[in-house]
């Protein structure tokens, strides 16, 4: 009897955690840490928090090309705590870094405004780079989403985000360079790329 009764409990409990875990699975942060989470087809799980995260750059209007932009857009860069923090230490990104790219519009006209740019309510692009040693060949991947509440899928490795980055970034295919609070240790704990350093030379030197 007593059995059956401590049987009964454990299978319930077991229940309830089942519940309470299905009730926070949708999102990044079920764990506590902030690390990458995938659904079963791969999409990575949706970084609900990442406005509580570490706040590396806001560019304006940034394009790569010759040609300038049509729209005049904001990109907000962000980067999960626990990496920001290896970063300060070791001037390289850890396993399990998490980098944000929202996307806002640049806006003029509003309330006091009469000269430069606000960022916009609705966020227009939502973009993640992700480092997963184990899972992704070169140790990174690149997920696009939707709207930053629903999930993410998977960019093809050989896509021209893989090329670009690794191309041109300063740090482990960031592009740190544009990040003013983490250029500076790059450059003391020399961990600056061989191809930003070739460029920034170059672009010295005219
Ligand atoms: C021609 C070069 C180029 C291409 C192509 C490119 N990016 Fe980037 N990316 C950049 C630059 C430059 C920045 C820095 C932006 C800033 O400073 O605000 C950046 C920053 C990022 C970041 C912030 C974290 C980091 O890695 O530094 C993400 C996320 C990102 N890009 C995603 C993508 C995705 C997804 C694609 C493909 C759909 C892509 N990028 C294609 C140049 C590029």
């Amino acid at each position: 009897m007593r059995m059956i009764k401590i049987a009964v409990l454990v299978a319930s409990l077991a229940a309830a955690t089942l519940l309470l875990a299905q009730h926070f699975a949708p999102s990044a942060q079920a764990a506590g840490a902030n690390v990458p989470v995938y659904a079963a087809n791969g999409d990575l799980l949706p970084v609900g928090n990442y406005r509580e995260w570490i706040y590396l750059t806001s560019g304006i209007g940034m394009s790569y090309t010759a040609k300038p932009p049509d729209m005049t857009m904001f990109d907000n860069v962000f980067v999960n705590p626990e990496a920001y923090r290896s970063f300060l230490a070791t001037g390289t990104w850890p396993d399990k870094t998490v980098l944000v790219l929202e996307v806002r519009e640049a806006k003029s006209k509003g309330s006091i405004n009469q000269h430069g740019h606000f960022q916009g309510t609705q966020v227009m692009g939502f973009e993640v780079h992700v480092k997963d040693v184990s899972r992704f060949p070169g140790g990174w991947a690149f997920f696009d989403f939707d709207s930053p509440d629903k999930n993410g899928t998977l960019i093809p490795q050989g896509a021209p985000c893989y090329s670009c980055h690794a191309a041109h970034a300063a740090v482990d295919t960031t592009f740190v360079q544009f990040y003013p609070t983490l250029l500076p240790i790059a450059e003391v704990k020399k961990t600056l790329s061989a191809v930003y350093l070739k460029e920034e030379a170059a672009a010295q030197a005219k």
